[in-house]
């Protein structure tokens, strides 16, 4: 593909510096636009929106027709494995997703032989409906959870509001966690590579929860998973590129800049841009930061926090976005004045 017709999310992605940054917004598909909460109620359930291709392709475009984003993400969720493994997955309203527990080490053998393809093929078809639907400037990224943040899910076994659970399921029985964890990786690279096949341009993968835990357990169950799966993507795909979004881990981020496979990092609304500039885009390329909170509020505020984030970022190679997703009361109107703030209008 010519340049004049490449993203500039992909050749920011690929350490071009462009004059004004990339934007695509983490969840700018979903409850706060009033067409999508349409199309989600004539779905009847999130999961059936999630496996029905022409539904799913069609949220994923609706907030790249609204607004002038760079980057759409397919519309889908990093629970779809766990499902598709064969776990019971429920979208409690005010509980967030719950999913049945894997209790130890002697379930692990029936999900090892669990064929997930099949189950998650609607989602290729979505990727696939969606590139051809997209304009040629416009990006389209695939996704998957990170196989520790899925796995806290699978070892909650009820609603995950707090992760601690998990770090103690860890250190009282390791070898189950890190075999989980082996298995999850395993189906991620598969998984993402389908999406590359597809037709994704750019992959991300969400560690939601790799917050809190000491550097030693981290490396373990969170940067060393990572690295295998971004290799693994950069040797069959090496013209995709892939964000590694460690959620909540601050100066630990470093960890995650020094995978020489991971094209950039994505940053919480948590960290100094002072430090990031500093510490990370010498390393790797950067996105994201902007509290969520900001695009709820709107006006001046929201304007202050985007030129202080353009400032920072101004001479290195950058991709604007939020530190965490959109959240449903967000008015739509603050998003297109945020994006009208970045584009300089
Ligand atoms: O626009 C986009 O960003 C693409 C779609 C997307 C969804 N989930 C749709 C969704 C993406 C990228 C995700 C990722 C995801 N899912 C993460 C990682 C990012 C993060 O938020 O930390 C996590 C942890 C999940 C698990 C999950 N799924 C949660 C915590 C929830 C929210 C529960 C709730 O009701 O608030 C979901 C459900 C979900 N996934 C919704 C959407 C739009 C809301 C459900 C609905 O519309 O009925």
């Amino acid at each position: 593909m010519s340049k004049a017709t490449r993203s500039s999310f992909v050749r920011v992605l690929n350490g071009e510096t462009v004059r004004l940054p990339p934007v695509w917004l983490m969840r700018q598909a979903g409850r706060y636009l009033p067409e999508y909460r349409k199309v989600r109620e004539q779905a009847g359930s999130f999961l059936n929106l999630c496996f029905d291709p022409a539904l799913a392709s069609e949220v994923t475009l609706q907030p790249i027709r609204r607004y002038d984003l760079d980057a759409a993400i397919i519309f889908a969720d990093i629970l779809l494995i766990p499902y598709a493994l064969g776990l019971n997955l429920r979208f409690e309203t005010g509980e967030g997703p719950v999913l049945d527990r894997v209790e130890g080490l002697s379930e692990l053998d029936a999900l090892r032989n669990r064929r997930v393809a099949d189950v998650l093929s609607p989602v290729f078809e979505t990727v696939a409906l969606t590139r051809r639907e997209l304009p040629t400037d416009k990006a389209l990224i695939g996704f998957a959870g990170a196989p520790w943040t899925v796995a806290t899910y699978m070892l909650a076994g009820g609603p995950m509001n707090d992760p601690s659970a998990c770090r103690r399921r860890y250190y009282e029985d390791d070898a189950f966690v890190q075999q989980l964890i082996e298995i999850l990786t395993d189906l991620t690279i598969e998984y993402l590579r389908s999406q590359a096949d597809a037709g994704a341009d750019a992959l991300q993968l969400f560690d939601s929860w790799a917050g809190g835990l000491p550097e030693s357990v981290l490396e373990v169950v969170s940067v060393k998973p990572l690295s295998t799966i971004v290799e693994a993507l950069k040797q069959s795909h090496p013209h995709v590129p892939t964000v590694i979004f460690p959620k909540g881990v601050g100066e630990k981020a470093r960890l995650y800049a020094d995978i020489d496979a991971c094209a950039a990092v994505g940053v919480d609304h948590t960290m100094s841009f002072k430090w990031v500039r500093d510490n990370l885009s010498p390393h790797t390329v950067v996105q994201g930061g902007l509290d969520p909170m900001l695009v709820t509020v709107g006006g001046p505020k929201l304007q202050q926090a985007v030129d202080a984030i353009l400032e920072a970022y101004k001479n290195v190679p950058y991709i604007f976005n939020l530190g965490h997703g959109l959240t449903p009361d967000t008015p739509p109107e603050h998003v297109a004045a945020l994006v009208d703030r970045i584009r300089g209008k």
